[in-house]
């Protein structure tokens, strides 16, 4: 059976590790006999934008909807494209019109790398970050009003559905279900955010009640975002609304010592559209054009992406072939973000062989 993938390498350093994403995926496909198609857009990308006005094509849904799964860079340049046009013209586009509601982001101190918080090791900081991903403060609705004058107002409302909380509550839940821990919190802002967060703590309990197993706990995101640096060992499944699961996984990576190597699924759990497989973190214009960036958050959003197709083992083959590279710490494999002086290239082809042997 032949998986067609769409891929879409939109931006900066996005350009620079697709390539290693596809090598390990090419490698992985090779071993396990799994038959991949991959095909290129240039849409997605600030430089489309700038040739077409727009970021996708009118008909990017009908391209699109026919894939196995999507296979995203990053995108956004800010000197060339507000971010909000670029972000809102593509990837937040892909959430939303395929329904990928989930955004599953893993979290772990890997063998090798320093954890900038003191004394952390391997196994203390292993968790998910589950994050609602086509709704809550990421809303359409609002707008600018008076705009030029001193009444100038803008309003942009949170929206949370009970359709949409419930549904990722319900995959949190079960996510905690398959981990030895069965824990789960959830992030809240119920005590300052005073109609749609102590919604979103309702539903939590609603929720719980299904799942009696389940040991649940929540924060408010102030102090949540501190727990993350002082006891990272907590955590396990840990829920929260759009914006909240955003920082949540930007901060989980960083204890575990770069950002670099934090990948994400965003999945529409019903397979009704496919899902989309990118990197957690963005564009980096700070060391794009150099060849450092890190490609192991691509290469791990490509096994990810292989486990939702329906193969774990060769997924799980890529996450191993990822920790013994970075366990052997050879500093001229590694790129600069954890404590190498290699290239993309050289990290992204010694993962690649590993898989290949
Ligand atoms: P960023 O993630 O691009 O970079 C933040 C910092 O992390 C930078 O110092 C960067 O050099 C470093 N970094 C990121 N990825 C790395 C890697 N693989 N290896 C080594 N270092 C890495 O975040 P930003 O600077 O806030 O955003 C830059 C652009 O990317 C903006 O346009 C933003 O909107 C966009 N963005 C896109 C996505 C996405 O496509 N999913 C995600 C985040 C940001
Ligand atoms: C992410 C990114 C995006 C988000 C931006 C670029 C719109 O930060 O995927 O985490 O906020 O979802
Ligand atoms: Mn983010």
């Amino acid at each position: 059976m032949t998986h067609r993938i769409a891929i879409i390498a939109g931006d900066g350093i996005g350009t620079e590790v697709m390539p290693e994403g596809i090598r390990a995926l090419e490698a992985t496909a090779k071993r396990f006999n799994i038959d991949l198609e991959f095909t290129t857009f240039e849409f997605g990308s600030c430089d489309y934008y700038l040739e077409h006005g727009k970021m996708l094509p009118d008909d990017w849904f009908e391209q699109l909807k026919g894939f196995d799964a999507l296979f995203y860079g990053a995108v956004g340049w800010p000197d060339k494209v507000p971010d909000h046009i670029s972000l809102w013209g593509s990837l937040l586009q892909f959430r939303r019109r395929f329904d990928q509601y989930i955004n599953l982001r893993p979290c772990k101190l890997m063998p090798g790398i320093k954890s900038p918080l003191a004394g952390r090791e391997p196994g203390d900081i292993d968790f998910y970050v589950v994050r609602e991903n086509t709704e809550g403060e990421y809303s359409s609705v609002g707008g600018k009003m008076f705009e030029g004058t001193d009444r100038e107002v803008v309003i942009q409302d949170t929206v949370m559905t009970r359709t949409g909380v419930d549904r990722v509550l319900k995959y949190a839940f079960e996510l905690a279900q398959t981990r030895p821990r069965k824990k789960l919190t959830s992030a809240t802002k119920s005590n300052g955010i005073s109609i749609t967060m102590p919604y979103w703590d309702e539903r939590v309990v609603e929720m719980a009640k299904g799942y009696p197993e389940i040991a649940v706990d929540k924060f408010h995101i102030d102090i949540l975002t501190a727990n993350f640096v002082l006891h990272p060992d907590w955590f396990d499944v840990v829920v929260g609304s759009n914006l909240f699961g955003d920082i949540l996984s930007d901060l989980g990576p960083a204890c575990t010592g770069t950002i670099g190597i934090a990948p994400s699924a965003n999945i529409n759990p019903e397979g009704h559209f496919p899902s989309l497989f990118e990197p957690v973190h963005g564009s980096a214009p700070d060391i794009a054009g150099k060849g450092i960036a890190n490609p192991i958050g691509q290469i791990w959003s490509g096994a990810m992406m292989l486990e939702h197709l329906g193969y774990k083992e060769a997924g799980d083959a890529m996450v191993t072939a990822i920790e013994e590279v970075l366990s052997e710490g050879d500093a001229t494999v590694l790129t600069r973000d954890v404590g190498g002086e290699g290239t993309t290239a050289s990290l992204g082809k010694a993962i690649a062989d590993k898989l290949g042997k």
